[in-house]
């Protein structure tokens, strides 16, 4: 079932679980992702990156999405995952997107509220739901969002609430020591800091950098409002450290490949659901 993602927020935030947010690349990924839920039957959010244009256009994106996803009993929402351009969020709601991540975390805070605000009232309108971020995570090893300047700042409990009361923001991804990629050192997962956020803001709250970080701190982050947790460096390399084993030994044919990587994919994706429903 094709749908958005305000209800799953609410119902995860409700009963304190979370739902996966995986980052998907090509047909074989978004066909375990997809697959992955329905097998578990839990709902799944199939995240596509603004970076992944260069391979497959918001279009098709969504045909593709809406085709698998309305074969499966499960609920699944296409969201465009890390976007800062208005343009581009524009056609991804107009493609039929079932939510949108709107990343003015760069910008200064009024600016990125007022731009936010703007594209929740156009979002909402077309049954969009809009994810935004208040704060900025560092970039780790191998990661396919960040880059070598990307500076953690924390994000701002006061400024949190601030935030979601003006925009009306679906969600909101915040910065509390998770990195995109996998982590250089011992992770600090700031879970006293979130406590806070979750305590001012009192809605559904986003955790990106969710690969590598250790599974009793995503557990304590879904005990303290956080009912999206966005996964993407581990998928790719999960499903390549399969494939270099297996290209060693021998030498399919391509269409062979591309359904053993679909099923690395649900391994790793299934991994994820299983741990992020498991109440803490
Ligand atoms: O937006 C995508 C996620 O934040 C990916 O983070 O690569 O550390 O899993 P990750
Ligand atoms: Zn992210």
């Amino acid at each position: 079932m094709y749908t958005n993602f305000h209800k799953m927020m609410e119902d995860a935030y409700r009963e304190h679980y979370a739902v996966g947010s995986f980052n998907w690349y090509h047909y074989e990924t978004l066909k375990g992702i997809i697959e992955a839920g329905e097998e578990t039957g839990r709902p799944v959010i199939a995240s596509f990156g603004a970076k992944y244009l260069t391979n497959i256009d918001l279009d098709t994106a969504a045909a593709l999405t809406k085709v698998l996803a309305d074969r499966s009993c499960g609920a699944v929402c296409l969201h465009l995952d890390h976007c800062k351009d208005k343009d581009a969020i524009i056609r991804a709601i107009r493609a039929g997107f079932g939510s949108v991540m709107y990343d003015g975390s760069s910008l200064p805070f009024e600016q990125n509220l007022e731009n936010t605000r703007e594209i929740c009232e156009i979002a909402h309108a077309c049954d969009v739901s809009v994810e935004a971020e208040l704060g900025s995570l560092a970039a780790g090893a191998k990661s396919h969002e960040g880059s070598a300047d990307d500076r953690e700042v924390y994000t701002d409990p006061a400024m949190a609430a601030e935030f979601v009361r003006e925009t009306k923001v679906d969600a909101l991804a915040v910065s509390i020591g998770t990195v995109h990629g996998m982590y250089k050192g011992t992770p600090n997962i700031r879970t006293d800091i979130l406590e806070k956020i979750n305590a001012a803001v009192g809605s559904p709250l986003v955790l990106h950098g969710g690969s590598g970080t250790p599974e009793d701190k995503l557990l304590a982050c879904i005990s303290r409002g956080i009912a999206k947790i966005n996964v993407n460096t581990e998928i790719s390399e999960y499903v390549m450290a399969h494939t270099k084993a297996l290209l060693q030994e021998q030498s399919p044919h391509l269409s062979v490949l591309a359904l053993k990587q679909k099923e690395w994919v649900k391994e790793v994706v299934k991994k994820y659901i299983e741990l992020f429903c498991n109440r803490a």
